[in-house]
């Protein structure tokens, strides 16, 4: 550059430095002309500088300078000089300085921004121009936070004995309960790989080959529905270690998220992490990865309200169902609106309705009052632990749709009345998962975590003829503000049990020796006992910089269609690739 080699960020001149000559080079920011005197704010990723530009100082550069836009890329020689009076910025850490230019190089032009930062913008066209929208201050601090955060998985596991190992990209099916990405293989026709949901098995071989203790940040792939958290291609803290119990896998864990929130926020973990049974989860938070940081609990009433005189509680319980209700303190302010607003959002999780009961001073005020006698009410109100300007909401369905419209509810009445402490954060590790679930379309048991994930002992031996459903897994989630951040689980390490957990799960064995057979050998040629889990890096993040969008911490991420509106995939092919590829695409 003409202007000579950088010397220094623009957002680190300080009064230390007046009088130095410097070179600083970054995007013009904004540009003022003041009567004859030329104000550029110079911008690059650790903030901004304010350059001068005075015809008496340099006439060639002031001349040059009128011909600066917004985002045009600069490189200016200067002195740094103390601002005058009145020009201090005391709100800018540069705010005493600025740099008198007397020499400005062009270094490209730029059109006129595409937007204004500050602006409410479509998030489409932030995608679209992603190259302009991560100059925005924001998405710097996001993925130089992502940076630190790697930098400090890696650290921490590399202190531990952990070795990094990459696992293949193209390989085959890994059971992850997601839709796969499938990538034609040029060389055997009509064959393809599958892009990896996760790198279990790998990760697993490589338990059997000895590496003792494996980690790695991988790419991930999951074909599935992009709700909220959730991207096409994301990725994961991977860790896998031998000979160890879940307690080992627990400690790792928890230290180093007290590292990563301690170093990155200075946010303190307890330690150790607090752990919570699936079943009291479900039960009280109707949720598997509850939020502790409200109460509002979920109370079980099926026993009080069986035989009673209001129908649709009576009902439910006789056909199997549940009633479960959730008192909320001080609730009997909320309006019928209010009422009526959280009747339809219950809707959407598939409840029929949301009966309510505020308790005022002189009695119940609700639709369902008249259906209760005062002996009645006086033993939901004990259960309940109800009191004078609480509001109880219920619902009677099947157990299922009870927890999942009671367990979203919960967290929408705690945002609607400003319950949630943003400045919390709760842990908690979730145990003591069902090994399966009934998959109702295929009509068979399905894994609940992965067929690899080892069954209690005990509850295997007890229950596999009878009711495998009754069977609780060696899994578990680590949960943070009921945001799932981390499964794992410890595996099955012997070729006899996997193959009949297969058998459970209705694999044939012929099916079974064809997907999975170098794993079933494998685990006949001295597989230790190993046990591990998989860390959302994306989720980590999201919670380190303090964003509820999953695309703020991605730096190309996709959209809701799975897009990448920038390069503008996925794409058509030419009929060439596709004929070498032997493929023929059908339109229907
Ligand atoms: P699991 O399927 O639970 O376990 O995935 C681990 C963690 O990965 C994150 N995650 C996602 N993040 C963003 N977008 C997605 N589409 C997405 N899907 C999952 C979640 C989740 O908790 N192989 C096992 C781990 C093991 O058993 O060791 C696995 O992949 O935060
Ligand atoms: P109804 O008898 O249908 O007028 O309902 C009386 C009250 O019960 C209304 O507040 C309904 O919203 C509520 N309700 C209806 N179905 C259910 C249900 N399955 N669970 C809880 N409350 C319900």
């Amino acid at each position: 550059m003409n202007v000579g080699r950088r010397t220094i960020y623009c957002g680190e001149v300080r009064s230390a430095d007046i009088g130095s000559s410097v070179v600083v080079c970054g995007w013009v920011h904004t540009r003022r002309d003041h009567g004859g005197v030329v104000f550029v704010d110079l911008r690059d990723h650790t903030g901004l500088v304010q350059v001068v530009f005075k015809p008496e100082v340099s006439r060639e550069s002031h001349r040059a300078a009128d011909a600066l836009r917004n985002e045009y890329v600069i490189g200016v020689h200067g002195q740094v000089a103390h601002r005058e009076q009145g020009n201090v910025n005391p709100k800018l850490p540069t705010g005493e300085v600025e740099v008198l230019a007397d020499r400005l190089e062009i270094l490209n032009a730029s059109l006129a921004p595409l937007y204004d930062w500050d602006d409410e913008v479509e998030e489409r066209l932030r995608l679209k121009h992603r190259y302009f929208d991560l100059r925005r201050p924001a998405m710097q601090r996001n993925l130089r936070t992502r940076a630190q955060a790697a930098r400090i998985v890696r650290d921490y596991l590399h202190a531990r004995g952990f070795v990094e190992v990459e696992t293949p990209v193209l390989t085959r099916s890994t059971p992850e309960g997601a839709r796969d990405y499938l990538v034609p293989a040029r060389v055997s026709p009509g064959c393809f790989y599958a892009l990896p949901q996760s790198p279990q098995l790998f990760k697993q071989m490589l338990m059997v080959g000895g590496l003792d203790r494996y980690y790695q940040i991988v790419k991930c792939f999951r074909d599935e529905d992009l709700r909220g958290n959730r991207q096409p291609e994301f990725t994961q803290v991977d860790i896998e270690m031998s000979f160890v119990d879940r307690e080992d896998i627990f400690e790792l864990v928890d230290g180093l998220f007290a590292r990563l929130f301690g170093e990155l926020l200075g946010v303190d973990v307890p330690q150790p992490v607090a752990r919570m049974p699936y079943r009291q989860a479900m039960d009280e938070y109707g949720s598997d990865a509850p939020d502790l940081r409200f109460g509002l609990k979920l109370v079980q009433l099926s026993d009080l309200v069986a035989g009673g005189q209001f129908q649709v509680f009576a009902q439910a319980v006789a056909s199997g169902g549940e009633v479960k209700a959730i008192r909320v303190p001080a609730g009997a302010s909320l309006s019928r609106k209010e009422l009526d607003d959280l009747t339809e959002f219950v809707r959407i999780y598939g409840a029929k309705g949301m009966a309510w009961v505020k308790k005022q001073s002189d009695g119940w005020q609700s639709p369902i009052a008249k259906f209760f006698s005062s002996e009645q009410q006086a033993a939901l109100e004990a259960r309940l632990g109800l009191e004078a300007g609480d509001l109880v909401v219920f619902c009677a369905d099947s157990a299922q749709v009870v927890a999942d419209a009671l367990g979203n509810l919960r967290r929408e009445i705690a945002r609607r009345t400003g319950m949630i402490d943003d400045a919390q954060f709760r842990f908690v590790w979730v145990t003591d998962f069902p090994l399966f679930e009934y998959d109702s379309e295929a009509e068979r048991l399905a894994s609940v975590h992965h067929p690899f994930t080892s069954p209690v002992p005990e509850d295997l031996e007890a229950y596999e003829a009878g009711d495998p459903l009754k069977i609780r897994s060696r899994a578990y989630d680590i949960v943070l503000n009921g945001v799932e951040l981390g499964g794992g689980s410890i595996r099955i390490h012997t070729q006899e049990l996997q193959a009949r957990i297969f058998k459970l799960l209705g694999l044939p064995e012929a099916d079974s020796r064809e997907r999975f057979g170098f794993l079933l050998d494998a685990l006949r040629h001295g597989a230790p006992p190993h046990g591990g889990i998989a860390l959302g890096f994306d989720r980590i993040v999201m919670f380190l910089v303090g964003t509820s969008s999953i695309r703020d911490v991605i730096a190309f991420p996709k959209t809701q269609k799975a897009a990448d509106l920038m390069v503008d995939a996925p794409a058509p092919v030419d009929e060439q690739q596709l004929r070498e590829l032997g493929i023929r695409t059908r339109r229907s």
